[in-house]
């Protein structure tokens, strides 16, 4: 009797010494498991840690700063949700079906590895993608995203900094509900007419930071959702008639850092809802007569560091803009009626030009004006007049 009862107690002591190993061999010794987020991340693993030390119920993978090259398979988890594998070795997706255990994938981070072909079938069964993060890699073609393309629903794919030189008609043609794209920091020079004219949902596209010499009226035909554009640090010399009229919804539009020397009276047609242009550190020495027109919406316009000698008055007429910068530019005068129309501006930048003269009551209008700045010029001397109806 006494016996019996000192072995069931024996018995249930090592079974919970036993449950307990179990629990603990459940998350491997490389990784730290908490709530269904497995974080293997920061270590030294060539490969994923076996399936039997990855508990079924994670639902992110964190694999991110390892020593992983090759990606063979990935863990049979059903219930994962998001796959971080940035920061490895990782040379190649050319194996089919390497993520065919995580239909439910919605996040794969794949940025800072070495890859530098993306084959579609690297993401056959992933129909749950949503955000697709390739950055950071030596990417020069990609095929994954054209009509053959397994991730129909990706709403986010990140593309920036990686080796890319064209886009073509055909190359987004599987990833119609894309929202946002981001393919700056690339060296792309050429883009086929209409190659981004599948993406009806595309709200923001990155394109700064690469080699664009040209556009035209169909480089961005068709896109109704675009709202921001980023087209800076380019080598873009013109802007051809009407070039934005495919994206109407623009709000905010940066071609900041390129060789643009002529503002066409037509460059910006159609833009009624920009709130922000930026054409600094450009070559602008002529801006045609209603150039910014349409612009009803501007509150923010961008022209510093450029070749401006002369305004006229039909040059600044956008009425809600706010901000005008205007320094560094080789202007010699301000007239009466080159400001006139400006009555919400509140910020000025007028230094570093070459003034010498400031017609009395030519800021007489900028009621709502809170800072204006005008050192920096040949100016020798100020009347009372001069800053008359400024606060
Ligand atoms: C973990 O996932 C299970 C289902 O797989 C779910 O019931 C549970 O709420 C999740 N726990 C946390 C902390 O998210
Ligand atoms: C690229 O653009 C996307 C979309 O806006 C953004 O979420 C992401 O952070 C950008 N990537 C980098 C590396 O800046
Ligand atoms: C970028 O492309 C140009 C050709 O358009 C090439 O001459 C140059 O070497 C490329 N630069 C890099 C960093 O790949
Ligand atoms: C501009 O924005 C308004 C809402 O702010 C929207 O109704 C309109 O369709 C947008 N597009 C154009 C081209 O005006
Ligand atoms: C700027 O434009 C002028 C002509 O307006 C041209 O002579 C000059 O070479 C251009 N400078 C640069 C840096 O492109
Ligand atoms: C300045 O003068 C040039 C001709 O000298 C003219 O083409 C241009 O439209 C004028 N106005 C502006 C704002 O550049």
């Amino acid at each position: 009797m006494v016996h019996t009862r000192t072995m069931s107690c024996l018995l249930v002591l090592s079974l919970a010494v036993l449950t307990r190993v179990v629990a603990a061999l459940d998350c491997a010794p490389q990784c730290r498991c908490y709530g269904n987020t497995t974080d293997c991340s920061h270590g030294v693993l060539t490969e994923f840690p076996r399936i039997q030390l990855i508990p079924s119920s994670t639902e992110i993978l964190l694999m991110n700063y390892n020593r992983i090259s090759e990606v063979r398979r990935s863990p049979r988890l059903p219930n994962l949700l998001e796959l971080n594998l940035e920061d490895n070795s990782i040379t190649g997706l050319t194996r089919l079906g390497i993520f065919i255990h995580n239909p439910n994938l919605q996040v794969l981070r794949l940025g800072g590895n070495v890859i530098s072909t993306v084959p579609a079938s690297a993401f056959l069964w992933l129909s749950q993608l949503v955000r697709l993060f390739l950055n950071r890699n030596t990417i020069e073609t990609i095929t994954a995203f054209g009509s053959n393309s397994f991730v129909g629903s990706l709403k986010m794919l990140d593309l920036q900094d990686n080796k890319l030189t064209s886009i073509g008609i055909g190359t987004f043609t599987g990833v119609s509900l894309l929202t946002e794209l981001n393919l700056s920091s690339n060296n792309i020079s050429t883009i086929e007419d209409g190659s981004f004219s599948h993406l009806k949902e595309l709200r923001v596209l990155y394109l700064h930071s690469n080699h664009i010499g040209a556009l035209n009226d169909a480089t961005f035909l068709g896109m109704p959702a675009l709202t921001r554009l980023t087209l800076g640090h380019n080598k873009i010399q013109t802007l051809p008639d009407m070039t934005f009229t495919g994206s109407t919804n623009l709000e905010f539009l940066d071609l900041s850092f390129n060789d643009i020397s002529t503002v066409p009276r037509t460059a910006f047609s159609g833009l009624y809802n920009l709130t922000t242009l930026l054409l600094d550190r450009n070559n602008i020495s002529s801006i045609e007569d209603g150039a910014f027109g349409d612009l009803v919406k501007l509150q923010s316009l961008v022209l510093r560091d450029n070749a401006l000698h002369n305004m006229s008055a039909s040059t600044f007429t956008t009425p809600d803009l706010l901000e005008l910068d205007l320094a560094e530019n080789s202007l010699a005068a301000v007239r009466r009626e080159d400001f006139a129309r400006l009555t919400k501006l509140k910020y000025l930048h007028l230094h570093g030009n070459v003034i010498t003269r400031v017609e009395d009551g030519s800021f007489a209008n900028l009621n709502n004006l809170l800072v204006l700045e005008i050192f920096g010029n040949r100016l020798t001397s100020v009347s009372a007049a001069t800053f008359e109806g400024t606060q």
